[in-house]
């Protein structure tokens, strides 16, 4: 068999991992040839294919990024470019495509899975907000490195009395925010699931600070005040989908001009998405490029990697399509209990 091997979309911690066990597992367990489709879904459109041996991806463990790259292309958009990609499929003689990638690249995959095309979705990315799977890699290092800005900012924040605001990715789901947050024990966190009242917020703050003269308040790119909108920076990717970013500095001189507490912003921004993937992005990225070639092997086509209660299982790729994972009560009941 020949599989060709993509990561498309934002990038994360863990897809080199995940394109070295492809590899491997096609090679060393099946004999299989992968060949890798550079820049993701543009790389299928555009015919940028190339042999992926084992020795290519000798060293690629613990490093970040993709050394196939990615970018956020739309293999679907119309007619022409679907018909681009098919044509290059059977150009190339490729058996079936693994894509690792988030819920617009796994979506395009189903769209071009229900054209002919045997496709099997690895599912990546930080914001941890795909249908279907109880967690997917590139979240953990997210989550430590957004843990350690909150450590270091305690000591600049208690020396100035100041209340500290750190925006963090996530999209429309606070996962980063809330487990960063408990993780490193901010006073408070907004996230998009829980719209946040204005007064409530302050009144918080100014309670808190007459006590313990600082606060940690983490906010997710997608967070909104109740009856208000989402802050976006205004552009578009090109899925269409509105380009995030900002919420931290509307928050922060907010709350500033309603409290008269000094208040800073760190939009940590594109670092979380960077930088060595901790050991559990390795181990759940490694076990689901492993498990992706054997659902290969046994034609499990159509679908995708999931983890479901500490296994590896295949779930159709319809299932996760035009969904969200998004935040659950409890985990945000958790994280109340330490506000304030
Ligand atoms: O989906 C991953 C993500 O990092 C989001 O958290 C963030 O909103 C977005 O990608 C940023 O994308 P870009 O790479 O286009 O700046």
């Amino acid at each position: 068999m020949k599989l060709g091997l993509l990561t498309s979309g934002g990038d994360c911690p863990g897809l080199n991992a995940a394109i070295r066990a492809v590899v491997r597992t096609a090679n060393n367990r099946f004999g299989y040839e992968t060949v890798g489709i550079r820049n993701g879904w543009k790389g299928l459109h555009d015919g940028d294919i190339i042999p992926l041996p084992p020795k290519s991806v000798a060293g690629i463990l613990a490093r970040g990024g993709t050394i196939l790259g990615t970018s956020r292309f739309n293999p679907v958009h119309d007619p022409d470019t679907v018909a681009h990609c098919l044509e290059n499929i059977a150009l190339h003689r490729i058996d079936g495509i693994i894509v690792i990638g988030g819920d617009g690249s796994l979506s395009a995959g189903y769209e071009l899975s229900k054209l002919g095309a045997k496709i099997i979705g690895i599912p990546k990315t930080i914001d941890n907000d795909i249908a279907g799977t109880d967690a997917t890699f590139g979240f953990y290092t997210a989550v430590q490195t957004v843990t350690n800005a909150i450590d270091s900012l305690h000591a600049t924040a208690e020396s100035h009395h100041r209340i500290m605001i750190i925006e963090t990715m996530g999209r429309n789901s606070g996962w980063i925010a809330v487990t960063a947050g408990i993780a490193g024990g901010a006073d408070m966190i907004l996230i998009p699931e829980r719209p946040f009242n204005w007064d409530r917020l302050c009144r918080q703050l100014v309670t808190r600070h007459e006590v313990k003269r600082f606060s940690i308040v983490v906010v997710a790119e997608g967070a909104i005040a109740e009856g208000e909108g989402i802050i976006t920076t205004g552009q578009l990717d090109n899925f269409g989908r509105p380009v995030y970013g900002g919420v931290g500095y509307a928050v922060a001189r907010e709350i500033e001009q309603r409290t008269g507490i000094s208040t800073r912003v760190t939009a940590l921004g594109h670092v979380q998405r960077s930088g060595t993937p901790v050991a559990e992005d390795r181990l759940l990225a490694t076990t689901m490029g492993v498990q992706a070639v054997e659902a290969a092997s046994a034609g499990k086509w159509g679908q995708f990697m999931a983890l479901n209660s500490g296994h590896i299982v295949t779930v159709p790729l319809s299932e996760m399509k035009g969904k969200t994972r998004y935040v659950d009560d409890r985990t945000y009941e958790i994280a109340e209990i330490f506000f304030g």
